[in-house]
Order: C-alpha cells, then structure tokens, then sequence
C-alpha cells in the first residue's frame, strides 16, 4: 500500500483550511492550492493561529508544522508529488470534474483522488479520469479540526486499497474534541451516510413552516416547540447555514432521491425574496444585529412539533441506508451521528419502541400524502433491530 507523506488539499475556504490543519498537525508535507492568493493568505493565517493557540497548551511546535506547507495557485504542478489529494472546492460537479481531471494528469500514477463533498456522486468524478480505482471520497463535518467523524466513501469502481488509504489516513487525522470515527460508506449514494438519515427531516420541516402560513402561526413559534436545546434552535440554524442552502439541497434530494423533498411554500417564498438568513440578515430572524437570541420561556409555543414523528423519520431513513448497502450495521450510523452532529443516532432508542414508530409514521404519511414517508420494508418488519 502506498506511502502517504504528502497531501494537497485544492479549495482552502470553510473546509478545506480545517482539513489543511489536521493534515499538517498528523505530520503530512501539506501544499495548500485555490484559485485566489487572499484566500489562500487568509487560510494560511487561520491555520498559522489555530497552530500557535495549540502550541501555548504545549500541543506542538507550530513552526515545525509550517515549515511542512507549501502553498500554490497552480493545480497541474501542485500536484506532481501528491501521494493523495483531497478536493473541498464549491459543490459543483463540473468543476469538481476538471479538478478530477488535471489531478489525474499531473499527479503521479499511484495518487489517490479523493473528494470532500457533502452529496455528490464520487462515481460521476471518476469518470472525469483515467484512475476510477483510486478515486473516493473522504467527507470532513465542519468545523474539521474540531467534528470527529469522517465518512470514507466507494465510488462504484474505487479499489479496496485505495479505501484502505482513505481510512488510514483519515485515522491519522487528530481532532481537537475527542476520537476520530471513521464511518466506511459502502454505497456511493446521495448524502452518504449521515446528511442522507437527516435529509428527510426536511419534509416534514416544509410541512410544519407551510402550516404555519396556513394558520397565521409565527414561525418562532414553531421554534419554541423545540426550544433550545442544541446550541442553536431549528429555525436559528437554518438561517445560519442559509435558506439558499436549504433550497438548493431539498431539490438536489428531490433530483436523486424523491420529489416529495421539493421545497415547500415558505422556504420557496423566502428563497426568492433573497431571506437568506445570516447571509442577507434577514431569514426566519433579524440578523442585523448579530444572531438572534429568541427567549422561548416568552414565546408561546405553536403546538405543530411532534418529537416522535422525528425520531420515526429518522429512524426510517436509518433502516433505508441499511436496506441499501450504504452502512454495514445501525451502530456505525448511530456512532456517526454522535461523531458528526453531536447528538445521538435514531437506533439505540428506536429499536425498542419500532412497532410504535412504525405506526406514527404510517399515519403521518398518509395524514400528509407522502410517499416517501412510508415505513419502509425494513422498519415494518423490524428485522433491523439485528442488523447492529
Ligand atoms: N461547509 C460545510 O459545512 C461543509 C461540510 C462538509 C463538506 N462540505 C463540502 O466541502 C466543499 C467546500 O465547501 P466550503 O464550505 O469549504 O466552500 P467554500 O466556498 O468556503 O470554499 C471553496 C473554496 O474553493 C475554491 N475554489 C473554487 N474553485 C476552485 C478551483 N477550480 N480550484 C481551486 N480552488 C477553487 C474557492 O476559491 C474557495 O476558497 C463542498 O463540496 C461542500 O459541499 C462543506
């Protein structure tokens, strides 16, 4: 198996400056490659911080660690000496192409290309190369020096070997906040393992908004029939990641998985009218004076929310991935859940209250019309709960 000393990670924005640091701090001679010098200066800052921080608690030598990166503007010679390179530019799939195909021009025959998308079919990458066998996917959770999980993924004709380098390289990662998982995805299909379990949520996050609009009910309403638990409210972190984000995603679903993932009403409203959240400083919340802090205890609640049908649709999605191939048992999904979003996996409650989810579900989907929503042969006959 090759040798891994030397990465290049091409697009050092949100992701791939995380990636750049852990892949310097395992001990990787590290090149640094974007399309604009001021982002590769400000990731090199970023990076040179975060190593300095490290280095007053004793961690490491941040010098040491610099002297390792190297930083260019030009992919073809960037890449000449990769042992692996790792793509975390915009989800575009034409342009993770191109990448894919000067990479396989210009790195040396035994590089291993591999992509940090969020959902896109490593498969369709590979066919931008003479290489399919050595490309796979390696998908980092931000922010990556901090998020434990990583998802190593199999494009359809991606080679044991170059999985096993994905893996062990992945493994040689530190994270700040406890133990690397590495969850092996099995399947190349849309979202991987753990955007795939969450994906459907956003049916029934349309749902509940557009019932909102139907009954006058204002939507911090719907958020206080969660609360706060998290760091952030549902509809606080939807306007932080981006309602633009939001949109695009449910159709991308809607493209690959099921139309019922089209946006509803109220996202499609927002999406036009530019409410993009954070972004634009207006989404569910006014963000023009930073983000907002709703005090639920004030607000009354809309009463919509319904814990269970959450956890049945997550559960149900859960029993899909397995009925598709894309994960080898529930506890790898429920462990990257914990390692990639911080809270726990659907599995370990839901196999012992099923029947009962099964039934919540069931007639939730029917309630709302939807197909997808179904229990799926799996969940009905329970057989999941030996598929650990
Ligand atoms: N943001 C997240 O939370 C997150 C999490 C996991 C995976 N991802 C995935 O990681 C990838 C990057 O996302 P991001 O949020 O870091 O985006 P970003 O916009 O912050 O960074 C992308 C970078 O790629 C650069 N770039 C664009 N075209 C390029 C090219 N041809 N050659 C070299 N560099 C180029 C841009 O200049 C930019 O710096 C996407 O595929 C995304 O889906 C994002």
């Amino acid at each position: 198996m090759v040798n891994v000393k030397n990465i290049v990670v091409i697009g050092v924005g949100l992701m791939g400056n995380g990636i750049a640091q852990i892949s310097l701090m395992a001990g990787y001679n590290t090149t640094l490659v974007d399309i604009y010098q001021g982002i590769i200066d400000k990731a090199v800052a970023s990076i040179e911080g975060g190593l300095n921080k490290l280095e007053s608690k004793g961690v490491l030598n941040a010098a040491e660690n610099m002297a390792r990166m190297k930083t260019s503007l030009d992919l073809s010679s960037a890449v000449k000496d990769a042992d692996l390179i790792i793509e975390a530019v915009v989800e575009d799939m034409d342009v993770k192409k191109k990448i894919f195909k000067t990479c396989d021009e210009n790195a040396p025959p035994h590089a291993v290309i591999a992509s940090n998308t969020s959902t896109m079919s490593i498969t369709e990458m590979a066919t931008a190369t003479n290489r399919p066998d050595k490309c796979i996917g390696m998908h980092f959770f931000n922010p990556a020096p901090l998020m434990r999980l990583i998802e190593v993924i199999a494009g359809e004709k991606s080679s044991d070997e170059s999985m096993e380098i994905g893996v062990k390289v992945s493994e040689s990662l530190p994270c700040l906040r406890g133990d690397r998982y590495i969850a092996k995805v099995l399947k190349d299909r849309p979202g991987f393992i753990i955007n795939r379990l969450n994906a459907p949520g956003s049916i029934y996050s349309s749902y509940l908004l557009d019932q909102c609009l139907e009954k006058g009910i204002p939507f911090e309403s719907l958020d206080a029939d969660y609360g706060s638990g998290g760091p952030m409210s549902p509809l606080v972190l939807s306007d932080y990641t981006g309602i633009d984000t939001g949109y695009h995603v449910r159709n991308y679903y809607a493209e690959t998985l099921h139309e019922d993932f089209r946006p509803g009403k109220v996202i499609t409203k927002m999406f036009k009218e530019g409410k993009w959240g954070r972004k634009t400083g207006q989404g569910f919340y006014d963000w023009s004076k930073g983000r907002p802090q709703p005090d639920f205890s004030k607000i009354q609640k809309a009463g919509l929310a319904d814990l269970r049908i959450g956890l049945a649709i997550r559960l149900n999605e859960g029993c899909r991935i397995l009925e598709e191939g894309i994960a080898s048992g529930w506890k790898v999904i429920d462990d990257a859940n914990m390692a990639g979003m911080n809270f726990p996996g659907p599995f370990e409650y839901g196999i012992k209250n099923w029947q009962g989810l099964v039934k919540v579900l069931e007639e939730f989907a029917e309630k709302i019309g939807s197909e997808y929503l179904k229990p799926c042969e799996l969940f009905k006959s329970g057989k999941f709960v030996d598929m650990k």
